[in-house]
C-alpha cells in the first residue's frame, strides 16, 4: 500500500455548492415539523399538562407527551423520554407539538403548560462534597485506580518538585450542521406489534448509521432491517453525533403517530445545548517528581468530574498519563459525583485533550523548576516501551515529532526578553497522544458496474474526506486509477461498518475495504463481468493485542499577550504527527489543522456555563458560546513522521481526527508563561483570567 497521494475531496463541488443535501433537506414535501418542550425544573415530576391553547394553534396535528407516547422497549438511559411523568434534568424533552409549519410547531410548544412538583436537585459540581466517589473503571477500558511504586515517598523525596490544579470547563460540539432528523413510518405502522411490513425511513445526521438503526429499531421492536437511515453528508459531528439523542426519540414517536406523513426537526443552538451531549469539565490535581536531570520519579494524576445521574459518562482524562512518559513510580485515580444535569458524551479527544492540558503543563512547570528545556526533558523521559502495560510500542516517533517540529517550527523560548507595544510574545510546546483502539470489525463491499468500480459500506464522512480516502484506498488496492471507483457510504443500505469514532476510520474501515478489494480481485480476476461483488471485512495483525498502538505529536505555539487588555493572540502554531502511513495529504492536513483550530478555541475562548441553581447551560448559543473565528487562527502549519505503522492492518495508517486537538491549549499556555510568566492553570484563557493571573503572579513577585 502507498500512501501520500493528494486528492480534493470528491464531494467538494457538491458542498461547496449548496448541493450535498444535509439531514434536514432530504424531504420537504407533505414533511410535518416537530419542535421539543423542554423541562424548567432539573427534577422532579409533571403533575400536570394543559394542551388547551397549544391545540388551538392552527396547523397543529399532535401534541406529543408521555401520556399518548408509543410504548417503546427498554433503551438506552438518555432515550427514555417521554416514558413516564418523571424529570430527570432541566431541559429534558418533556412533550413536543407536531404541525404543518415549523413557526407553527415553535408557537404552539411556547404555549403548551406543563406543571410540576419540583424535587431537590443536585446541580453544582463540588470537589470537596461529602458525596464525592471513587470510580472503579473509566469508560469500561480505563482503571479508575492505578499505582505503580511508592508515588507519595517519590514525591516527598524528591529533588524537584511540581504541583498544581488545572480546570477545564463544559464544553459542547457544536457542529455546524445541527442535529436533525426526519422520520417516516411507512404504511403498515399502524398495526400492532411491528408486523415485517412496517418500515421506518430515518434522515438523519449522525457518524454511523447503524447506530441509529440499532438503537430505534430496539425501542420500537423492529428488526435493524425494517428501519433504513440514509445519511450521505454530514455537516461536522465532534461526537455528538455517535449516538442517538432524546429528539430522534421523540420524532420517532410522533411520526409513528402520524404515519406516511414525515415529521421532521432541525434543533436550535439552545436545544443542542440542553440535550446532545458535552465534554464534561474536570478538576485534576497533577504532581509531578523529578531527579536532578530532570527525570521523572513521580507521576500523579488525579481526576474529578462530576457525571449526570442519567448515564455515569465519565472521560478517561488520566489515560495518557498511564503512557505518556517514563517514571519510576505512577498513580492515576478518578473521583466522581452524581447530578441531577444532562448526561455528557464523547467530544473530539474525549480525556486525553482534558488530562494532556493538565499533563503536558505541569511538564512545562517541571521544565522551569530544573532548569531542562521543555523539548529536551520530555526526550529524556521518552519510555521504551509502554509504561502502563510493558507491551512494545507498534510504532512510535515521539523524538521526532519533538525535534523535528521544534527545527521546523523555529522553537526558542523567549523567557520575558520579547515585548512589541503592550504585547509579550512567548513560544511553548507541548506533546500529544492518542490511542488507536479497536471499535471492531466492519465490512465493504467492492462491486463492478458500468465500467466503474463501486466500494460500498455503512461509513460515514463527518467531514473528515472519508468518501475521498475510502475510494483511493480501494483504487490502490484494485490497482486501478482513482477516478474510477466511488464509494457509497452513509446509508444502511450497505455492508455494515462501526460508526466514526476514536479516530478509527481510514485503517479500520480501510482494512475491510483492501481485503474486499483483494477478494474480489481473487475471485473476479482483472476483467471482472458486470455486476461481480465480493465482500469482506476488517482484518488486524495476529497478535496485534500484544503492542500499544497510539498516534503522537507535538505543537508548537508562538503568542502574543496583551499587558492591557489580557488578550492572547496565538500568531502561528505548528504541529509535528506521527500518524502512521498517510494516505492522502490534503485531508490528512485538514484533519490536523481542524483539530489545532478547535484546540485554539478551546484554550481561548470556548465554556459553557451551566445556572449553579437548575444545571442547565446558560450560553447555549454561538452568541454567548465563543469559538475562534478566521481572525483567530492566523498562522496554522502541519508535517508529519508518514512512517507506516505494521500493526494498523492493510493501510499501516493511524487515526489523525483526534491527535491533534490534544495538547494545543498546553502548548498555548505555556507559552503564555514563556511570554510573561504568569501560569495558566484555568481553560480557556480568557482576558480576565489572564489578568487575574498576572496581577497575582506580580503581587506575589513584589
Ligand atoms: Mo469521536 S469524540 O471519537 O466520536
Amino acid at each position: 500500500m502507498e500512501g501520500a497521494r493528494d486528492r480534493t475531496r470528491v464531494d467538494a463541488p457538491l458542498k461547496v455548492a449548496g448541493l450535498a443535501p444535509y439531514a434536514d433537506e432530504h424531504v420537504q414535501e407533505g414533511a410535518l415539523h416537530l419542535a421539543p418542550v423542554l423541562a424548567t425544573v432539573a427534577l422532579g415530576r409533571i403533575t400536570r399538562i394543559d394542551d388547551e391553547a397549544a391545540r388551538a394553534v392552527p396547523g397543529v396535528r399532535l401534541v406529543l407527551t408521555h401520556e399518548n407516547a408509543p410504548r417503546i422497549a427498554p433503551t438506552l438511559p438518555t432515550l427514555t423520554v417521554l416514558r413516564r411523568s418523571r424529570v430527570r434534568y432541566r431541559g429534558e424533552i418533556v412533550a413536543a407539538v407536531v404541525a404543518d409549519s415549523a413557526e407553527q410547531a415553535r408557537y404552539a410548544a411556547s404555549l403548551l403548560r406543563v406543571d410540576y412538583a419540583p424535587e431537590q436537585a443536585a446541580t453544582r459540581p463540588d470537589p470537596e462534597g461529602e458525596d464525592v466517589r471513587e470510580l472503579r473503571r473509566v469508560m469500561a477500558i480505563y482503571p479508575g485506580r492505578y499505582r505503580d511504586g511508592d508515588v507519595d515517598g517519590a514525591l516527598a523525596g524528591a529533588t524537584h518538585r511540581v504541583e498544581g490544579t488545572y480546570t477545564t470547563p463544559t464544553n459542547h460540539h457544536h457542529p455546524i450542521e445541527p442535529h436533525a432528523v426526519t422520520a417516516l413510518w411507512h404504511h403498515g405502522a399502524g398495526r400492532l406489534s411491528g408486523p415485517r411490513t412496517t418500515r421506518l425511513t430515518l434522515w438523519d445526521t449522525n457518524q454511523g448509521v447503524i447506530a441509529p438503526q440499532g438503537v430505534i429499531a430496539g425501542a420500537f421492536g423492529l428488526l435493524p432491517t425494517q428501519v433504513e437511515v440514509v445519511s450521505p453528508y454530514i455537516g461536522g459531528s465532534f461526537g455528538t453525533k455517535g449516538v442517538p439523542h432524546p429528539h430522534t426519540m421523540a420524532t420517532v414517536m410522533a411520526a409513528k403517530l402520524l404515519p406516511g406523513h414525515p415529521v421532521k426537526v432541525a434543533l436550535t443552538r439552545p436545544q443542542m445545548s440542553a440535550g446532545t451531549g458535552y465534554r464534561p469539565p474536570t478538576t485534576q490535581r497533577v504532581a509531578l517528581a523529578a531527579d536532578a536531570d530532570g527525570r521523572l520519579t513521580a507521576i500523579d494524576h488525579q481526576v474529578y468530574a462530576p457525571v449526570s445521574r442519567v448515564i455515569p459518562w465519565m472521560d478517561p482524562t488520566a489515560g495518557p498519563t498511564l503512557s505518556m512518559y517514563a517514571s519510576s513510580t505512577r498513580r492515576t485515580a478518578y473521583r466522581t459525583q452524581d447530578l441531577d444535569i444532562a448526561p455528557g458524551t464523547f467530544m473530539r479527544a474525549p480525556g486525553e485533550y482534558t488530562g494532556m492540558f493538565a499533563l503536558e503543563t505541569a511538564m512545562d512547570e517541571l521544565a522551569h523548576a530544573t532548569g531542562v528545556d521543555p523539548v529536551e526533558l520530555r526526550l529524556r523521559n521518552e519510555p521504551g516501551a509502554d509504561p502502563e502495560s510493558g507491551r512494545p510500542w507498534s510504532s512510535r516517533h515521539v523524538t521526532t515529532c519533538l525535534t523535528e517540529g521544534a527545527r521546523i517550527f523555529g522553537f526558542e523560548q523567549q523567557r520575558r526578553r520579547r515585548r512589541e507595544g503592550e504585547w509579550w510574545i512567548g513560544q511553548g510546546v507541548a506533546a500529544a497522544s492518542f490511542p488507536q483502539m479497536s471499535m471492531g470489525p466492519s465490512l465493504a463491499r467492492v462491486t463492478f458496474a458500468d465500467e466503474r468500480y463501486v466500494v460500498s459500506m455503512q461509513a460515514s464522512d463527518i467531514g473528515t474526506g472519508a468518501r475521498t480516502v475510502l475510494a483511493q484506498i480501494a483504487a490502490q488496492a484494485l490497482g486501478v486509477p482513482e477516478d474510477a471507483v466511488d464509494a457509497r457510504i452513509g446509508t444502511t443500505d450497505a455492508p455494515a461498518a462501526i460508526i466514526a469514532g476514536g479516530s478509527t476510520g481510514t485503517f479500520g474501515w480501510g482494512s475491510a475495504v483492501v481485503e474486499a478489494a483483494h477478494a474480489f480481485r481473487t475471485e473476479h480476476g482483472e476483467h471482472p463481468e458486470e455486476g461481480a461483488t465480493a465482500r469482506a471485512r476488517t482484518r488486524m495483525p495476529q497478535g496485534v493485542r500484544g503492542v500499544t498502538r497510539m498516534a503522537f505529536g507535538a505543537h508548537f505555539a508562538e503568542v502574543a499577550v496583551s499587558e492591557v487588555s489580557g488578550k492572547v493572540r496565538v500568531r502561528r502554531m505548528y504541529g509535528h504527527f506521527d500518524g502512521g502511513r498517510i494516505m492522502n495529504p490534503r485531508t490528512a492536513r485538514s484533519q490536523f489543522i481542524g483539530g489545532m483550530t478547535m484546540g485554539i478555541s478551546g484554550a481561548l475562548f470556548e465554556e459553557s456555563y451551566r445556572d449553579p441553581r437548575f444545571g442547565h447551560v446558560v450560553n447555549g448559543d454561538l452568541a454567548g458560546y465563543h469559538v475562534a473565528a478566521h481572525a483567530d487562527v492566523v498562522d496554522l502549519e502541519v508535517g508529519w513522521v508518514g512512517e507506516p505503522d505494521p500493526w494498523m492492518g492493510a493501510t499501516g495508517a493511524k487515526g489523525i481526527g483526534e491527535v491533534g486537538i490534544v495538547g494545543v491549549p498546553a502548548a498555548i499556555g505555556n507559552a503564555v508563561f514563556d511570554a510573561t510568566g504568569v501560569r495558566l492553570r484555568e481553560l480557556p484563557f480568557t482576558p480576565g483570567r489572564v489578568l487575574e493571573a498576572w496581577e497575582a503572579a506580580e503581587g506575589r513577585g513584589a
